[in-house]
Formats: structure tokens, C-alpha cells, sequence
């Protein structure tokens, strides 16, 4: 079989065959012209709403503003202190650290690449105020023993379900567990929109009417100002495009699973694979939706992996090369906020992710699993 390029992500495969249907979204808000707030705003909220299970979903411009828009609705400023992994994304520590709050780094759990909640047992002092467990990669951290010591220790929980909508945790859905959740629509996740979109989701009444007032710059009613809040909206387009995705949803996430499947079932059998590689999987008690497929290569060999993928023009990538606690950003921050995440360490010279969208065909995976087995061999 010749070799064919296989890209670690194809959005125009997803997006192109539903180009009519995206257009009459497009024309129908074109028509109205209520671009900001418009009614395809609040239809979408309520289909992500009913879609997870939650009572509020507000959409916000990102995910990293949802992360935002959540502290602030919790109150969080200087002098207090937010739980979050070493081994995630930056906007997870970006929002606390933007409210001049001080983000503390917990390690994780080397087989989910979630959070070490005994770590973070460890890690809270009398300033502690929110613990912001992340979903990473498409599967949720230990929800049960996060909500127990949340509530031992009486503190907020904000889920980063930015990778993760849709996923399961003993059947409860990723970002409505806490006092807030957040999503994100960027296009690489996998509800990705056509530019940058998120969604605040909670249960609380009062934290979702506050959250409301700060989308729209702390006003209620229009012009009194109450509270300093944001432009924190999604536009009216980014939510008519991204209702035409919401429908085929399921299907997507079905498509992942199918390749996750695949990819373990062959990659297990290569030679050399059980030494070599740590291959990923899902918790008993979670649904993973597979936002990315996310191998381990031990002894060093990372990067000679990830090279002779590239040579094969294989696409794949490394979330993430460093972790929180040793970005150039946090060097000010009190030591004991940067302390025992080996295992972080660890992961970040070890994890490559490799192609996992839907739309990989078979023939696409087979080009993957082969170039895996020719380096392993
Ligand atoms: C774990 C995590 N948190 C937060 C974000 C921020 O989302 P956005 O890119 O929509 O601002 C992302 C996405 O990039 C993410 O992966």
C-alpha cells in the first residue's frame, strides 16, 4: 500500500459535507442581523444544556474566558489560592493567574494524565478556595474523590471539561459535577467551531444569573454597573454554525471511539509495543471520548518516535513539552506553589499524541499502526 500523508487533525473533513446546512445558518443570521445575543445564541445554549444534563449553560467567547468568567463568578482574587494540575493546557493556571490569584500545581495520575487528588489533599493550605480538576485528552479525573475532599475542605470545584464534552464519569457527563464546568469550541476539540467559542455550565441558579451579569461587563440592567465584568459573549454566527455540529455529536464521538479501538487492539499486537510504548485507555467507570489518542514512549525515545512519524508525514504533536509549574510565567510564584510534580515531568518527555478525528479512514489508521510497528521493529 503506498504511503499517504495522514494529518493529526482534518477539520475541513468534518466541516466541508455540511457546507449547505452552514450556510443557511449563516444566511438566516445574515437575514436578522442580530449578531451579538441573537436568538440562535440562546437555542444552542439549550441544546448543550439538554445535551449534558446541566440546568445553566451560558456561552461565552472560550473556553479560557468560561475559565475566566468562573473565577470571577466565584470571587477569586489575590491572596487566594486555586488547585490545578502541573499537566494541562495554560489557560487552566492562565485564568487564576490573571485575577492575581495564585494557581498551586498538583501532579497526576501517569494512566488517566489526571489530576493526583492525594496530591492535592497535600497541597491545600488555609488560602485555598477552588480546585480545578481538568478532563484531559477526553476522559474525566476521579470526580468522586475530587467532590469528597472539595467538600471535607469547603472548596469550590470548577471542572476544565474544555477536551472532554461529552464525556462520562459513572454516567454523570464532564463539567456538570461541580459548581461550574467549562467547554471550549475550538477547533481542534471535539465539538470544534469555526473560531473561538466556549460554554459556562452550572447547576447553581445564583452562580449562573452572576455569571450572566459579568458576560456583559457587570450590567444589570443595561449601563449600571454593579460588578466589573467582561465581554465575554459568543457571537450569535458561532452558535448557529456550531448547532448544525451539536445534532451529529454522538455520531462523532462514536467515529473517535472506533479509532481508539482500533488503534488499540493493533498497536498492542506490534512487536516491541508492550516494552516500549504505554498505550492509553479508559477508566472502567468513564467514556472516553478520545479528544486525543495519547501514547507513552519510554526510555527516552520520545522524539525518535515523533520523528520518524514526521518522516512518514504522519501527523503528531506533544501536549504538552512543559509543564505548568515550569513555565518562564510562574518562575515568581511561591515554591511550595511548584512542588512534587514528578510524574508531570515525567509524562511531558514521554507523550506524543497521534491522528485520532473521526474522519481517519481505515486505510489512514492502518498507514499509523504500520509506521509505529516499522519504528518499534
Ligand atoms: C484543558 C484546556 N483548558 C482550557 C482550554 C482553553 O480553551 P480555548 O482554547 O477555547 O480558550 C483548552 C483549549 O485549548 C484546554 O485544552
Amino acid at each position: 500500500m503506498p504511503a499517504m500523508p495522514v494529518p493529526l487533525l482534518d477539520v475541513n473533513a468534518q466541516n466541508h459535507p455540511l457546507e449547505p446546512e452552514l450556510q443557511a445558518a449563516f444566511t438566516q443570521v445574515l437575514k436578522h442581523g442580530r449578531f451579538i445575543m441573537g436568538p440562535e445564541m440562546e437555542i444552542f445554549e439549550k441544546e448543550i444544556a439538554a445535551m449534558v444534563g446541566v440546568k445553566h449553560a451560558l456561552s461565552v467567547s472560550s473556553g479560557t474566558d468560561a475559565l475566566l468568567l468562573a473565577l470571577m463568578a466565584l470571587d477569586i482574587g489575590p491572596g487566594d489560592e486555586v488547585l490545578c494540575p502541573a499537566f494541562t493546557f495554560f489557560a487552566t493556571a492562565g485564568a487564576v493567574s490573571r485575577l492575581g490569584a495564585t494557581p498551586v500545581f498538583t501532579d497526576i495520575c501517569p494512566i488517566s494524565f489526571n489530576m493526583d487528588v492525594n496530591d492535592a489533599r497535600k497541597k491545600i493550605t488555609a488560602k485555598t478556595k477552588v480546585i480545578i480538576p481538568v478532563h484531559l485528552f477526553g476522559q474525566c479525573a476521579d470526580m468522586d474523590a475530587i467532590l469528597a475532599l472539595a467538600k471535607e475542605k469547603g472548596l469550590r470545584v470548577l471542572e476544565d471539561a474544555a477536551q472532554s464534552i461529552g464525556a462520562k464519569y459513572k454516567g454523570r457527563d464532564s463539567g456538570t459535577m461541580g459548581d461550574f464546568g467549562i467547554y471550549s469550541f475550538f477547533p481542534s476539540k471535539n465539538l470544534g467551531g469555526f473560531g473561538d467559542g466556549g460554554m459556562l455550565v452550572t447547576n447553581d441558579d445564583d452562580l449562573a444569573e452572576f455569571a450572566k451579569v459579568l458576560r456583559v461587563h457587570g450590567s444589570k440592567p443595561k449601563y449600571y454597573h454593579h460588578y466589573v465584568g467582561g465581554n465575554f459573549r459568543m457571537d450569535t454566527l458561532q452558535c448557529a454554525l456550531l448547532s448544525v455540529k451539536v445534532k451529529r455529536y454522538a455520531q462523532y464521538t462514536k467515529e473517535r471511539q472506533r479509532n481508539a479501538a482500533h488503534y488499540a487492539a493493533e498497536l498492542s499486537k506490534l512487536p516491541g509495543s508492550e516494552s516500549k510504548l504505554v498505550l492509553p485507555g479508559a477508566e472502567a467507570h468513564n467514556t472516553h471520548i478520545w479528544n486525543q489518542f495519547t501514547l507513552r514512549v519510554l526510555d527516552g525515545q520520545r522524539d525518535s518516535l515523533r520523528d520518524h512519524l514526521v518522516s512518514k508525514q504522519i501527523g503528531c504533536d506533544i501536549y504538552y513539552p512543559v509543564t505548568l509549574d515550569q513555565q518562564q510565567c510562574f518562575a515568581s510564584l511561591p515554591p511550595s506553589s511548584r512542588v512534587g510534580c514528578e510524574i508531570s515531568h515525567r509524562m511531558a518527555g514521554e507523550v506524543l499524541s497521534i491522528p485520532i478525528y473521526g474522519e481517519l479512514s481505515e486505510a489512514q489508521r492502518n498507514e499509523v499502526i504500520a509506521a509505529i510497528g516499522e519504528w518499534l521493529a
